[in-house]
């Protein structure tokens, strides 16, 4: 029995022009189970958090953060913690995103302490993992993800507390995907080496597929083994388009 599918959409650095009415129009379009079976998720930027947690109160659609800091409080100036997350509204939070790692230079061990944190607070991590374009050129892709993972999974990681998002960088934004027989290969390994660190729990866990998903190719891409969902970025912005991905889940 596969897992319920996870549809989540990251809207980035985006939403202050907009975002309330495109969230009120995703809203909707899940409380009128437009969406099939899939579990449905907007991470908006922290400062709407708060905001969409209270409009989505008594609804199916949950919210998400981007990011956490792995310590609970402290001197840390400009970041927010993962109990600041869940005491805004939050079940879930993304870690790892390609994004952080390239801009911010996350290694693996941090983005395995940020999961922890989420764990801690009581929200469900999606560890980001990707290869970039050159990775994949140079034929790294397996050995990079397999890295990725093994680095950024934090022991006794569970189907009900981890998410696992397949995300190759050079498939972010720019309308590239992979071939639907590509992403089958990298899931199925995803797949393999959860079962092996977590042994039965690792196939209760969630594996999406992010990059460039759109409603005309979520479908196909659902349809691939141990694909479990999607990571969403630019397509969640729009309501029209996300509630058109999440029916293919
Ligand atoms: O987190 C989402 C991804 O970075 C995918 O972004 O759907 O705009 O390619 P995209």
């Amino acid at each position: 029995i596969r897992p319920r599918p996870l549809v989540a959409g990251n809207w980035k650095m985006n939403g202050l022009v907009l975002g309330v009415n495109e969230f009120d129009a995703i809203a909707t379009g899940v409380a009128a189970r437009e969406v099939g079976r899939a579990e449905v998720l907007i991470c908006p930027p922290f400062t709407l958090i708060s905001r969409f947690a209270a409009a989505a109160a008594g609804q199916h659609i949950k919210i998400g953060a981007q990011d956490c800091h792995p310590k609970s409080s402290g001197a840390h100036t400009g970041d927010v913690s993962a109990e600041m997350v869940k005491d805004a509204g939050a079940s879930y939070v993304i870690v790892g995103h390609s994004e952080r790692r390239v801009c911010y230079g996350e290694s693996d061990a941090l983005v395995r302490s940020k999961a922890e944190a989420a764990r801690r607070a009581g929200l469900v991590a999606i560890i980001c993992i990707g290869e970039t374009q050159a990775e994949r050129e140079a034929g790294r892709t397996i050995d990079v993800v397999g890295t990725q993972l093994a680095g950024s999974l934090p022991a006794g990681a569970t189907g009900a507390n981890t998410v696992i998002a397949y995300e190759p960088v050079w498939a972010i934004g720019t309308g590239l995907t992979p071939t639907v027989d590509d992403v089958k290969v990298v899931h199925d390994f995803i797949r393999s080496r959860l079962v092996e660190a977590l042994e039965g729990e690792g196939h209760e866990l969630r594996i999406l597929y992010g990059g460039s998903v759109k409603p005309s190719n979520a479908a196909e891409l659902m349809a691939v083994d141990n694909v479990d969902g999607a990571l969403v970025g630019g397509a969640s912005l729009k309501a029209t388009d996300f509630l058109g991905i999440a029916a293919a889940y």
